[in-house]
């Protein structure tokens, strides 16, 4: 089939080069000028494991192509929006701004039966304005949310956990919901679950989604604060309660908490738009799932302070990572960089490393010392703290090794990640999120 992509973020530039990768024939479109350059030489413009490999193999092909112009999506049957919906600059809203200007720059290139498939995040309600929109070029408006996780977004697209589709109702609907079929062929017939819906559904699915993920997280950051004030350990807690089956062990890792472009951003948006609907204390929880989330920051930040004797003033701190989560490059709210941040404010000299995530940090905090090698950023330590749990730090790193290098015994564990017993075996003071 023949398919436009509007917009090449991470969502965007995994979904185009996923489909050709299942056979389509893909033209992916960004009004960045940098970013489809880069793509179309076969390079990601970003950090995403698997994602060089299929983009070489697509443009080899012939099947997948980058434009800045919106003209060549008129050859495709089925487009997919997949821009961004960020925070609002004022606000806790999502700003639609991208997603209104795609489709309305999208509307004369349509043609009867085409699909418009709406995969960026929305506030429930904003499918059934842009249908109205698209309905009288004769295509058909579905909402099709991504459920891709950064760092696994090539595995999560060509096999994804399940496909939804909203739809209008009616035949018109049946008929959107069977080319989308055809789109994730391979998927469907391996077994998939594909459910189709209506618009609202759909869009409520990938908020409920990401608000049960980021309350699962903050669920286990609480407990692990009830066991700072007792003496427990969570992470034993959470092994525990994750033997039953109802409850799951992931995205029960106690730590610094959440960031990254979607949790906390969609957690935000999803309350507003509930009370825009009336319906504020529906999810007024989510509130609190924000406040424990960010209290673990302020948690990690005392841990160091404390380590230090109480001052980290003209200290030598060493931040292992930056990326809001390994295996990306993604800095959006990163938790571990904010920490790294407020301890530059407290007067630290802060050096901070990460695999990947060193270019985009240093372009938002120029203020902090980058070091691109891990064992030049752990020479003369006072304090190291691991705020993104790389295998760089989590597996390779071993006490004795960064005993050679650092000044200090202080291990902050933001992660929850080492082993607490092997560091304090090589005499090391370790401070762990919720542990003893
Ligand atoms: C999240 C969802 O997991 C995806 O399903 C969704 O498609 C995506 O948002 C989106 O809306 O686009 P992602 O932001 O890539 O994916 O990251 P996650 O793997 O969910 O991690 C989010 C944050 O939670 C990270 O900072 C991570 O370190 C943290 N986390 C995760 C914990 O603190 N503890 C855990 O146990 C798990």
């Amino acid at each position: 089939m023949k398919l436009s992509v509007i917009g090449c973020g991470y969502l965007g530039a995994a979904h185009a080069a996923a489909m050709a990768s299942i056979g389509h024939e893909v033209i992916g479109i960004d009004v960045d000028q940098r970013k489809i350059d880069a793509l179309a030489k076969g390079e990601p413009p970003f950090f995403e494991p698997g994602l060089a490999e299929i983009l070489a193999e697509g443009i080899a092909s012939g099947r997948l192509r980058f434009t800045t112009d919106l003209a060549d999506a008129a050859d495709a049957t089925v487009h997919f929006v997949g821009v961004g919906t960020p925070q609002q600059k004022d606000g806790y809203a999502a700003d639609l701004t991208s997603v209104n200007a795609a489709v309305d720059a999208l509307l004369p290139y349509l043609t009867e039966g085409d699909i418009v498939a709406g995969k960026s995040t929305v506030p429930v309600g904003t499918a059934a304005v842009l249908a109205e929109r698209v309905s009288p070029t004769g295509a058909t408006l579905v909402w099709n949310p991504e459920f891709l996780r950064e760092g696994w977004a090539v595995e999560d697209t060509i096999d994804p956990d399940r496909l939804v589709a909203g739809v209008p109702a009616g035949d018109e609907g049946e008929r959107a919901a069977s080319v989308l079929r055809e789109v994730y062929h391979p998927s469907v017939a391996k077994g998939t679950p594909f459910i189709v819906t209506d618009y609202a559904t759909a869009e409520l699915v990938k908020v409920a989604a990401n608000a049960f993920l980021a309350t699962k997280i903050s669920f286990i950051n609480a407990m692990a604060e009830i066991s700072e004030a007792t003496g427990a350990d969570v992470t034993q807690l959470a092994d525990a309660i994750g033997y039953d089956a109802r409850i799951g062990r992931r995205f029960l890792g106690a730590g610094i908490g959440f960031g990254g472009g979607c949790l906390p951003k969609d957690i935000r948006a999803f309350a507003a738009r509930a009370e825009e609907l009336g319906r504020g204390e529906s999810v007024a929880f989510l509130r609190q799932v924000d406040e424990i989330n960010m209290r673990r920051r302020d948690r990690a930040v005392q841990l160091v302070v404390d380590g230090l004797g109480g001052s980290p003033f003209k200290k030598n701190i060493t931040v292992l990572g930056a990326a809001f989560k390994p295996h990306s490059d993604d800095i959006r709210d990163s938790p571990g960089l904010d920490v790294a941040v407020r301890l530059h404010g407290l007067g630290a000299w802060v050096t901070i490393t990460d695999p990947a995530a060193i270019d985009n940090a240093q372009r938002i905090h120029p203020q902090l010392n980058y070091v691109h090698d891990r064992d030049d950023a752990l020479r003369g330590a006072d304090a190291v703290i691991v705020v993104t749990e790389w295998d760089e730090y989590r597996r390779e790193l071993s006490p004795d090794h960064a005993t050679a290098l650092a000044t200090g015994r202080v291990i902050v564990d933001g992660r929850n990640c080492l082993d607490a017993a092997a560091w304090r075996a090589a005499g090391w003071n370790y401070y762990g999120m919720g542990r003893p």
